[in-house]
C-alpha cells in the first residue's frame, strides 16, 4: 500500500528536562538537556476538504482552520493561540509536499502542559513526523528540527532551540545555540524526581524577564550568564566521571543563579529545599521557571523518601528516566 493511502498515521515524541542552563542558553551559552519517557503523540489524518482541524486533549481546545478563518469548538478564544503552532506545523509539511490538502490532527500527550518539560516543542515534532509520513514526504531528523523551531517560534519569539533539539533527537545533549549538539552518550543511570508546582506559567514572558532584567542590569547579568555556562560545563564533566554527588552541587548553583535573574517562584522553592532536605544531591527549577517543574537528582535508594517529601510539599512527584528516543513513527 502506498503511504499516500495510509488512513491514519500516529507518531510521537518525547518531554525533556534541562538539567543545567536553560534563560542562558537564549543568550549562547551551554546547557545540558535530557529526554524522558514521557511523550506526546499526534494522530493525522487526510480530509476531503482543506480545512486543519486540530484537537489537544490535553490542552482542552479544538477547532478548525480554513484559510486564515478560525473556529474554535473548544477552549473559546484562547484556542487560536494554542494552535497556531500546530497548525504552522501542518502547512510547513503540507508546503513541502506540494500538497493543498486537509488534515485533522488529534493529539494526546502525557506530558503536563505550561510545566517547563518542553510540551509543545513536543506536540509540534510528532505533528511534524506524523503529517510527513501520512503525505509521503521523506523528512530527515534535521528537517524535522528545522520546522519544529519554526513552530516554536510562535510560542516564544526567541527560542534557543534547545526544546525542538530534544524533541527531535532523544538522548542527552550539550546544546549550544548556532553550534552542533554533542551528544554527552550518557551511559550511568541519572535518577530523578521532577515535582510539578502545578503553577501554569508562560515561558515567553519568562524568557521576557530575563530580557528586562539584562536590559536593566547587564554589568550583573553578563556575569550571572558567564557564572551559568561555567556551571554547565563542570556539569558535562562530572557526568562523565559519573560523579553524581558533584552534578548535584552544580544544580543547586544553577538554581541560584536562576533566581537571581528572576525565574525562581515560591511555589518551586518549597519543594527544591523539601528535596534537599530529604537527602537530594541537589535540586533545581527546570524549563521556563516561575511556577512550571522542579527536578531533584538523588540516590536510586532515596527516590521514595524525595518523592514523599515533595509531595508534603505539596507538589505532584514522579521518577524521570531518560530516553534515546527521540521523535518516532509509531504505526
Ligand atoms: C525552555 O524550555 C527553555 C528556555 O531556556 C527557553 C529557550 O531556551 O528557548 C527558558
Amino acid at each position: 500500500m502506498s503511504r499516500l493511502k495510509k488512513k491514519a498515521v500516529t507518531a510521537s515524541a518525547p518531554a525533556k528536562v534541562i538539567l543545567f542552563g536553560e534563560h542562558f542558553v537564549v543568550y549562547g551559552q551551554p546547557a545540558i538537556v535530557l529526554a524522558i519517557d514521557k511523550r506526546a503523540s499526534t494522530t493525522v489524518q487526510l480530509r476531503k476538504d482543506d480545512r486543519i482541524s486540530i484537537n489537544s486533549v490535553n490542552l482542552r481546545v479544538a477547532g478548525t482552520f480554513k484559510g486564515d478563518k478560525f473556529q474554535a469548538t473548544k477552549g473559546g478564544s484562547k484556542a487560536r493561540l494554542r494552535l497556531e503552532p500546530i497548525r504552522l506545523a501542518v502547512q510547513q509539511v503540507l508546503e513541502k509536499a506540494e500538497r493543498k490538502a486537509g488534515v485533522n490532527v488529534s493529539i494526546r500527550s502525557s506530558i503536563p502542559v505550561a510545566a517547563g518539560l518542553g510540551s509543545s516543542a513536543a506536540v509540534v515534532a510528532s505533528t511534524i513526523a506524523a503529517a510527513g509520513h501520512l503525505l509521503g514526504v521523506e523528512l530527515p531528523r534535521d528537517e524535522i528540527f528545522r520546522m519544529t523551531y519554526k513552530s516554536e517560534r510562535l510560542v516564544h519569539g526567541t527560542p534557543s532551540g534547545i526544546d525542538p533539539a530534544i524533541s527531535t533527537y532523544g538522548g542527552a545533549l550539550q546544546f549550544q545555540r548556532g553550534r552542533d549538539f554533542i551528544d554527552l552518550k550518557v551511559e550511568t543511570n541519572i535518577p530523578l524526581v521532577i515535582g510539578n508546582t502545578k503553577v501554569e506559567r508562560s515561558t515567553g514572558e519568562l524568557v521576557a524577564r530575563v530580557r528586562q532584567m539584562k536590559a536593566n542590569f547587564s554589568a550583573v547579568t553578563d556575569l550571572i550568564f558567564i557564572a551559568g555556562a561555567r556551571t554547565a560545563l563542570l556539569a558535562v564533566e562530572a557526568l562523565r566521571n559519573e560523579n553524581l554527588q558533584t552534578v548535584g552541587e552544580l544544580m543547586n548553583i544553577n538554581h541560584a543563579l536562576l533566581s537571581a535573574v528572576g525565574v525562581s517562584h515560591e511555589s518551586l522553592e518549597r519543594l527544591i529545599y523539601a528535596a534537599r532536605n530529604s537527602g537530594a544531591y541537589g535540586a533545581k527549577l527546570t524549563g521556563g521557571g516561575g511556577g512550571g517543574c522542579m527536578i531533584a537528582l538523588t540516590e536510586e535508594k532515596k527516590l521514595k523518601q524525595v518523592m514523599v517529601a515533595i509531595v508534603r510539599a505539596g507538589g505532584i512527584a514522579f521518577e524521570a528516566r531518560k530516553t534515546d528516543e527521540g521523535v518516532r513513527i509509531e504505526h
